[in-house]
């Protein structure tokens, strides 16, 4: 079954305990953590104290999705506040093999995110290495935008080279997902469908069960 990964970007930053335990008492495993440094992404979100506050509270999972230039400098940082899973983006690592090494000997599962644009080659060489790829379905940096509809058939692509290879490598979609699209999007192979908006944006409990009712 689908898995949901709440993205915190766009809960209330002034109840964000409050926001995460209502998604995690709706049986929420994963939390989708976008942490963006205003360079690789034009906006700013937040960074490790914040990951090390809310860590204490709640046993989900941390995905954890840099959008920053040179992840590697923090990997380490990001493992010690709690990351559960770090994702950095191909396009931010000159080294890519060595970041996913490096995420990996911090004791955290590696995942790699592709902008809408980036072909699936430039995980080709690592797939086997990956504990999860990261389809964005909106080029990164904000919440509550359109899902970019040839996303699909990058997720579909992605499965079948997944599939001939044997791996359990799993595929997260990012970006637009919503009621009105989480089943098509579900039916092209995806595990995990990152939601903002279409969680956090008006009544959570109503927003969950309403896309539960579509997935389950
Ligand atoms: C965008 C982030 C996404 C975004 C998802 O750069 O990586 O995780 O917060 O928000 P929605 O679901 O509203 O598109
Ligand atoms: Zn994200």
């Amino acid at each position: 079954m689908l898995e949901i990964a709440p993205s915190i970007l766009s809960a209330d930053f002034a109840n964000l305990g409050a926001d995460i335990k209502t998604v995690e008492q709706e049986g929420i495993k994963y939390l989708h953590i976008d942490v963006m440094d205003g360079k690789f992404v034009p906006s700013i979100s937040f960074g490790m104290p914040i990951i090390t506050s809310i860590r204490k509270n709640t046993d989900m999972i941390f995905d954890v999705h840099l959008m920053i230039e040179e992840p590697e400098r923090y990997i380490g940082e990001f493992a010690k506040c709690g990351a559960d899973i770090i994702t950095v983006h191909a396009e931010a690592c000159l080294h890519l093999d060595r970041v996913i090494e490096q995420i990996k000997e911090c004791g955290c599962k590696a995942a790699v995110a592709l902008n809408p644009a980036t072909p699936l080659s430039a995980v080709e060489y690592v797939l086997d290495k990956l504990d999860m790829v990261l389809i964005m379905s909106v080029n990164p940096g904000f919440g509550g935008q359109k899902y970019i509809p040839y996303a699909t058939e990058k997720i579909k692509a992605l499965k079948s080279m997944i599939a001939e290879r044997n791996l359990a490598t799993l595929i997260e979609v990012d970006g637009g997902v919503n009621a009105s699209n989480v089943q098509e999007i579900t039916d092209a192979g995806v595990d995990i469908a990152v939601m903002g908006s279409a969680v956090f944006n008006g009544e959570i409990k109503e927003n969950v069960e309403k896309i539960y009712k579509i997935i389950k």
